[in-house]
């Protein structure tokens, strides 16, 4: 039986004692009881107005939770990530993501050698190359300028770039189009290349393995089909350039390694698009707009290694989740931005969060007896609420929200901003105080419909208002969930920086291959589901 001291230690069993004893409390009573609640469960740091009044909390509460950070070895745990200690300790590797942002001339030691000046080489190479592909220096084969950028990559080495081109379209070259492929689905790929000019489109592979099954097919796809059209091997030079930290892999692909950006493996796959990994982004926007947002990522950074708990946006958003997590019982969580332009965020906080914190061993091996990582889902607003609100509104579950908003938008079409503005400040104001079937019967409501369109309230939901989406506030919002998952996994004792889940598919897949692709019937020794799906597969691919 495994000891897990976490749920032992006395800030954990204060926290459930207190959790009894305010279970049940209303927001509508915390409102009620204290008119500014709205302006003292605040913080505004970093052009961030995090708004937590809106949430099942107490003074109490909140300091019971900060109780729990300082027990839990927190700011210990975070001079060692920034000091390059090899905190991940299962692949014994440091984590250095804040590396990645830190201002030239700064130093973090690694096995010795300060990693800084290596960064910085590798945004100058990133920087030049970007820079003579936007302005059509850099020729394909033919001669003609590249107009295409295709970023052929999966999981980190795909959504983040993927999700901060969205993120930044606003800012990109328009006389560019970028793709991002990742399914090994043949379909991502010939989607992303049907109505293209091979001799105007370049490829970067990024995978920091460059092993991994999806990216190398997706990227011989692309180099039969490039090579195909402009006929000759001499042709990927110009087409092809590679992302990762193989070498070696690199140029047994067959692109030459003087057309490789190189990062380490003190990056996380999912920590990495503002490595090498986001060199397309790079591309889109101009190197420029990248170092603005290498500068708002290092903003955060700074702001969570040495702000005090009590006013630290990343340890706050960890310790609002993990109390839900933890003491109600909840199991997700839902990323509501309302800018279209974050279509993707929530996808990409999926990985980060899922893929870091989905662990059910501590870090000494022990089976936890705690809930760790929570689920993360959900869609831009207002789409999300002609779709799944109804279940966070009058649902049975308890869903804890995050909003995420901008006062200025970054396209001024008259009255759509305020239109969307009025319904996220709505949304959080009907979540949390819902309508009384009292205040529904006085609304003149048949008595048979009372019940149905009562709101309970009482929904937590955190705000995140910015002045606007800018690549720097991208920079500090990327952060600031970064830093959020750490300060969760370091109260949960797990390693955030591992992904052994993920192997045994991969595993079991390569091992299916050949089933599939012999063309002998093969001698099938999986349980009698697995052989008869793969049976019928291989009978109705021949008819
Ligand atoms: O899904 C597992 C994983 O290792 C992720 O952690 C990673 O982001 C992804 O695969 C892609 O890996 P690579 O960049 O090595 O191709």
């Amino acid at each position: 039986m495994a000891i897990n001291s976490l749920t032992q230690r006395p800030a954990w069993t204060a926290l459930e004692k207190h959790y009894q004893e305010v279970r049940d409390l209303h927001l509508r009573t915390l409102f009620a009881e204290d008119p500014k609640r709205g302006e003292t469960f605040a913080l505004d740091a970093l052009g961030i107005y995090f708004d937590y009044s809106k949430n099942r909390i107490t003074n109490e509460t909140l300091k019971l939770l900060l109780d729990l950070a300082e027990s839990s070895g927190l700011k210990e745990r975070t001079t060692a990530m920034f000091s390059g200690e090899k905190i991940n300790i299962t692949e014994k590797r440091a984590v250095l993501h804040v590396a990645l942002r830190a201002p030239k001339g700064s130093s973090i030691v690694v096995d010795g050698q300060n990693v800084v000046p290596e960064v910085h080489e590798v945004l100058e190479k990133m920087a030049s190359f970007s820079n003579r592909v936007r302005s059509g220096e850099w020729k394909g084969y033919t001669g003609k300028r590249i107009r295409n950028v295709i970023n052929i990559g999966i999981g980190g080495s795909d959504l983040g770039p993927a999700m901060a081109y969205e993120a930044l379209k606003h800012y990109s070259d328009r006389n560019l189009t970028f793709r991002f492929v990742s399914n090994v689905d043949g379909t991502d790929f010939a989607e992303a290349v049907h109505d293209l000019d091979p001799a105007e489109t370049l490829f970067i592979v990024a995978s920091k393995t460059f092993t991994t099954q999806e990216t190398l097919t997706n990227a011989r796809s692309a180099r039969d089909w490039s090579v195909k059209a402009l006929g000759s091997e001499e042709s990927v030079a110009k087409h092809f350039v590679a992302v990762s930290t193989n070498a070696q892999e690199v140029s047994k692909f067959g692109i030459d390694t003087a057309n490789m950006f190189g990062f380490w493996d003190w990056v996380g796959g999912r920590y990495s698009y503002d490595s090498a990994v986001g060199l397309s982004l790079m591309v889109a926007i101009g190197p420029e707009q990248f170092y603005e947002m290498l500068a708002g990522f290092h903003e955060m950074d700074e702001h969570f290694r040495t702000a005090p708990f009590e006013k630290n946006l990343p340890v706050l958003l960890g310790l609002i989740g993990l109390w839900y997590n933890n003491f109600f019982g909840a199991e997700t969580v839902a990323i509501l931005p309302y800018d279209q332009y974050l279509n993707r965020f929530s996808a990409y906080l999926q990985q980060l969060d899922m893929e870091s914190n989905g662990k059910h061993v501590d870090l000494d091996g022990n089976v936890v007896n705690y809930q760790t990582g929570p689920v993360i889902w959900g869609q831009p607003g207002t789409n999300g609420q002609h779709a799944f609100y109804q279940l966070i509104h009058q649902g049975t579950k308890l869903i804890p929200c995050d909003f995420i908003g901008f006062s200025q938008t970054l396209n001024p079409i008259k009255p759509h901003h305020d239109l969307l503005m009025s319904n996220f400040f709505a949304q959080t104001e009907a979540l949390a105080f819902g309508k009384t079937s009292e205040e529904v019967a006085a609304d003149g409501v048949a008595d048979y419909q009372v019940p149905h369109r009562t709101f309970t309230g009482n929904h937590p939901t955190n705000t995140i208002l910015a002045d606007r989406l800018t690549p720097s506030m991208l920079g500090k919002l990327v952060a600031l969930y970064e830093h959020k998952v750490f300060v969760q996994g370091t109260i949960w004792h797990i390693n955030s920086f591992d992904q052994w889940g993920v192997e045994l598919g991969k595993a079991l897949a390569n091992r299916i291959v050949p089933e599939l692709q012999s063309a002998e019937e093969p001698d099938l020794h999986h349980d009698s589901s697995t052989n008869t799906l793969i049976q019928r597969y291989r009978k109705a691919r021949k008819a």
